[in-house]
C-alpha cells in the first residue's frame, strides 16, 4: 500500500473550479463572472499597452542577465512599489522607516507578513473581516495562528458597512492583535469605508495598539486614481502607526501570472530596519529563496519613468472607468426589467466586484440554465461584463430572482 494512500481530497478552490467548469462548457453564451481578473469589452484578458512597451525595453536590454536577485528582490522595484503605496512625499520613506520586500504576488506578501509576525514577534491572534477573500484565514491558519477570528464588516440589512460592529470588535481586541484590512475594493462585499470612517477606524487601531496588515490588491481600480485609493495607507502612516502593507501587482498591472508583490513594513524607528531585513531574509530563504526578475523589471521600468508612469495611470483609469460603465449598464437594465429588490448597490459598491445578494439557488439557476458562472455567495466580477453580454446577464439575473 502506498504511503500516499487515503489522503482524501482537499476542499475545492471555488474560483479555479469555476474557471475549469467554464472552459469545459461549450455553450456560446457562457459568461464567467467568477474569477477576479480584468477583461476588456471583448471579454478578453488585457495586456496593458504600457506593460508591452516596458517588456520590450526589458527584453532588448542586453546588459540584463538571469543571475539571482537579492533575497529581498529588485531594489528599484521595491522602492518604487513602496512609493506608489505611501506617496512620493511620504515622511516614512524620507525617514527611512520602511522595509520593502519583493514577494511572490499579494499572496506571498500576506504569507511573509504572517510568518514574520508569528515567528519573530510571537503573535498568535488575527482578526479578518467577516466575509472576505478566503485566503486571509487560510494563510494565517496555515502559518499556525491559533486564533483566526472575525470582526464585523458587512450589514446584510443595509447592504453596507457595519461600522459600529467593526469599531466595537476592534475596541474589544487585545493589544497586538493582527488585523487584516482591505485598502480599497473590499473583496467580497465591494464596500469600503469612507475617508471619515477610515479616520474612526485608524483611531481605534492606534488607541488599542493593534497591528494592521493592509491588503492592497486593487489600488487604482476603485476611483481610477492610484493616490486616492491609497488614502488609508497614507492616513495610517501620518498617524504614526506601525503597520504592514501587502501589495499585489496582479490586477492593476495585469501581471497575474508573473506573481509580483511587495511587502512594506512601517516602523517607528529606522534603527530597527536592518534587523527586520535580516530576519525577513532568513524566512524567505527557507520558502522561495529569491524572487523572479521579469515582473519586477517591468513594473520598475514603468514606475521609475515619468512618461511611462503617466501612461500606466491612464490605463488604470481606463480599467476603472470600464468597470463603472458596466455597473451603470447592469443597474439600468435591472431597474428597467423591474427585477424585485433594490439594486442601487450595483452602482454604489466599489472595485471589481458586486456583492449581489443573490441566494445560492439563484446562483445555481444562473449556471444551469444560462451558463453564467459566479461564486456561491453571489459575488460577480464586473469586468467580465461587456456591452455585448450585459443584456443577456441582466435578463438571466431577472429570471433567477423572479423564479427562484
Ligand atoms: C483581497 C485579495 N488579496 C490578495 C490577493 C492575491 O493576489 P495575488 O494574485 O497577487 O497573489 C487577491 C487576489 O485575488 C485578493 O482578492
Amino acid at each position: 500500500m502506498s504511503l500516499f494512500q487515503g489522503l482524501g481530497f482537499a476542499p475545492v478552490i471555488e474560483v479555479f473550479d469555476l474557471n475549469r467548469r467554464f472552459y469545459a462548457d461549450e455553450s456560446p453564451e457562457k459568461v464567467n463572472l467568477g474569477l477576479g481578473a480584468y477583461r476588456n469589452d471583448d471579454g478578453e484578458p488585457w495586456v496593458l499597452p504600457v506593460v508591452h512597451k516596458a517588456e520590450e525595453l526589458v527584453v532588448s536590454n542586453r546588459t540584463l542577465n538571469h543571475e539571482y536577485l537579492p533575497i529581498c528582490g529588485l531594489p528599484e522595484f521595491r522602492q518604487a512599489a513602496t512609493r506608489l503605496a505611501l506617496g512620493s512625499e511620504s515622511v516614512v520613506i524620507k525617514e527611512n522607516r520602511v522595509l520593502s520586500i519583493q514577494t511572490i504576488g499579494g499572496t506571498g506578501s500576506l504569507r511573509l507578513a504572517a510568518e514574520f509576525l508569528k515567528q519573530k514577534l510571537h503573535l498568535d491572534t488575527v482578526l479578518i473581516s467577516s466575509l472576505t477573500w478566503d485566503n486571509h484565514s487560510g494563510i494565517f491558519k496555515a502559518t499556525g495562528y491559533s486564533q483566526v477570528n472575525e470582526y464585523r464588516y458587512w450589514n446584510p440589512g443595509t447592504k453596507g458597512l457595519d461600522l459600529d460592529g467593526l469599531l466595537a470588535d476592534l475596541q474589544n481586541a487585545t493589544e497586538k492583535t493582527v488585523v487584516i484590512l482591505h485598502t480599497c475594493a473590499h473583496n467580497t462585499t465591494a464596500t469600503d469605508p469612507s475617508p471619515q470612517q477610515w479616520k474612526q477606524i485608524v483611531s481605534v487601531l492606534k488607541e488599542r495598539k493593534l497591528i494592521p496588515v493592509m491588503d492592497c490588491t486593487y489600488q487604482g481600480l476603485v476611483s481610477g486614481d492610484v493616490d486616492e485609493d491609497a488614502y488609508p495607507l497614507r492616513l495610517l502612516a501620518s498617524e504614526g502607526v506601525e503597520f504592514l502593507i501587502a501589495q499585489s501587482f496582479s490586477k492593476n498591472f495585469g501581471l497575474y501570472n508573473e506573481r509580483l508583490g511587495n511587502l512594506a513594513i512601517i516602523t517607528k524607528d529606522s534603527s530597527t530596519i536592518d534587523e527586520m531585513r535580516s530576519q525577513c531574509e532568513m524566512i524567505i530563504r527557507r520558502i522561495w529563496s529569491n524572487p523572479p526578475h521579469h515582473g519586477a523589471r517591468v513594473v520598475a521600468t514603468i514606475l521609475n519613468d515619468k512618461s511611462l508612469y503617466q501612461e500606466w495611470k491612464d490605463q488604470v483609469k481606463i480599467m476603472a472607468d470600464r468597470i463603472k460603465l458596466m455597473r451603470k449598464m447592469l443597474h439600468e437594465r435591472l431597474v428597467n426589467l423591474k427585477t424585485p429588490g433594490d439594486w442601487n448597490h450595483v452602482l454604489t459598491q466599489t472595485g471589481m466586484f458586486v456583492y449581489t445578494g443573490m441566494t445560492s439557488p439563484q446562483v445555481k439557476y444562473l449556471t444551469s440554465k444560462f451558463h453564467i458562472y459566479l461564486t456561491k455567495m453571489g459575488r460577480i466580477n464586473m469586468c467580465a461584463m461587456t456591452t455585448k453580454n450585459v443584456d443577456y446577464v441582466s435578463k438571466a439575473i431577472h429570471e433567477a430572482v423572479t423564479t427562484q
